[in-house]
């Protein structure tokens, strides 16, 4: 089996870009590290990964991946510590998922601990690459697609398996507005949202872009049957603080991404004694909390954006105005525990972080 010879075979870079990065200026996701992953899988088992140059890759016009959607990801940071330990973020949670996923999109399935271990493997070779500067990290992609050159649909016997790295800033650099969206769905019941799948993010396109025009960062997004509950919000999860109690759409329905960053959040004040109400969260309550007064916060929880505390939430013709920032002591708490954890600033008591 593959976890018991893993062996990465690596083959450097000569001619590394790490000096032409202006690392003052970081856009997320366009600048890439040296070096990838990659691992392909064909006569039904996993060959052996390799580390090369980052650059592009060759494709057959028929690979089943860009025409019948078998194309899966992850998303993860690293960061460097002070004394230059590396830390990478739950690594073990993103394994998990990318499982699932796999298993939901009939793709052969990466054990949790070789899918950790490459993670693992990548970073230490571009630690370079992880930026020293607080409030920046090194964003993880691992992603696999399937890569039979056949017309026809059916799960494709061959896939690649790739990882690359990118350092990054933050992802918003201001409170978010968002539009709680009646119209279009982003997975019903029974479907894929649970999946980290490709198709996921392209049919969310059009709709956050009719959204984006109308002056929206982002959609929260309701069940697919009625539009009354609220699931997610763009590639985030949303939590909301009502009574000092944080309330979150439970993940019970397989149309919600079982998100990393919200099962901390809710970890941490589970430990510090905050009242946390997982269920199902109706528009109706939200809307009638903001209205009352009552709604103390509301933040999307992701990867990229850590906690991103929402500022607007338009529900149909309204603009609804949420309290200040300076006001939301339960995420502005949680959230400097959590860059502090991952920065290694104090001690990582749920042993959360990988050391590289
Ligand atoms: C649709 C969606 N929901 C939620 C999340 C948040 O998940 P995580 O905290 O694991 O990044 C993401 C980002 O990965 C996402 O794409």
């Amino acid at each position: 089996m593959l976890q018991d010879t893993l062996t990465v075979k690596v083959t450097k870079t000569t001619h590394s870009r790490i000096e032409e990065v202006d690392w003052s200026n970081l856009p997320f996701g366009k600048i890439f590290s040296d070096h990838m992953l990659v691992m392909d899988y064909k006569n039904g088992e996993w060959q052996q990964p390799e580390i090369m140059p980052f650059g592009p890759i060759q494709m057959h016009p028929a690979m089943s991946a860009v025409h019948y959607g078998q194309s899966i990801f992850e998303g993860m940071k690293a960061n460097k510590t002070e004394k230059g330990d590396i830390l990478i973020f739950r690594p073990d949670m993103n394994a998990n998922r990318f499982k699932e996923s796999c298993e939901r999109m009939c793709m052969p399935v990466i054990p949790e601990d070789v899918f950790t271990e490459l993670v693992r493997k990548l970073v230490e070779v571009d630690e370079n690459w992880i930026p020293a500067k607080e409030g920046y990290s090194l964003y993880i992609r691992p992603f696999l697609f399937a890569t039979d050159e056949f017309i026809g649909i059916k799960p494709s016997d061959t896939y690649k398996f790739m990882i690359f790295t990118c350092p990054v800033g933050s992802y918003y650099t201001e409170p978010v507005n968002v539009k709680i969206e009646e119209h279009y769905t982003r997975a019903s019941v029974g479907g894929v949202g649970r999946a980290k799948t490709a198709g996921n993010y392209g049919a969310a396109l059009y709709p956050a872009k009719q959204g984006q025009l109308n002056g929206f960062h982002q959609l929260v997004w309701t069940d697919g049957k009625e539009h009354k509950f609220i699931e997610e919000s763009g590639t985030m999860n949303i939590v909301f603080v009502i009574n000092d109690t944080i309330i979150t759409p439970s993940e019970d329905a397989d149309t919600i991404l079982r998100g990393v960053t919200k099962r901390s959040v809710i970890e941490v004040a589970q430990k510090w004694g905050i009242p946390v109400e997982e269920r199902k969260v109706s528009v109706e309550e939200i809307v009638t909390a903001i209205k009352e007064g009552k709604l103390q916060d509301a933040f999307g929880a992701g990867t990229a954006a850590t906690i991103a505390p929402i500022i607007k939430i338009g529900f149909r013709d309204e603009i609804l105005e949420l309290p200040p920032v300076e006001t939301r002591v339960i995420s502005t708490k949680i959230k400097n525990y959590l860059d502090d954890l991952k920065a290694g600033k104090i001690e990582d008591e749920f042993g959360w972080c990988l050391k590289v």
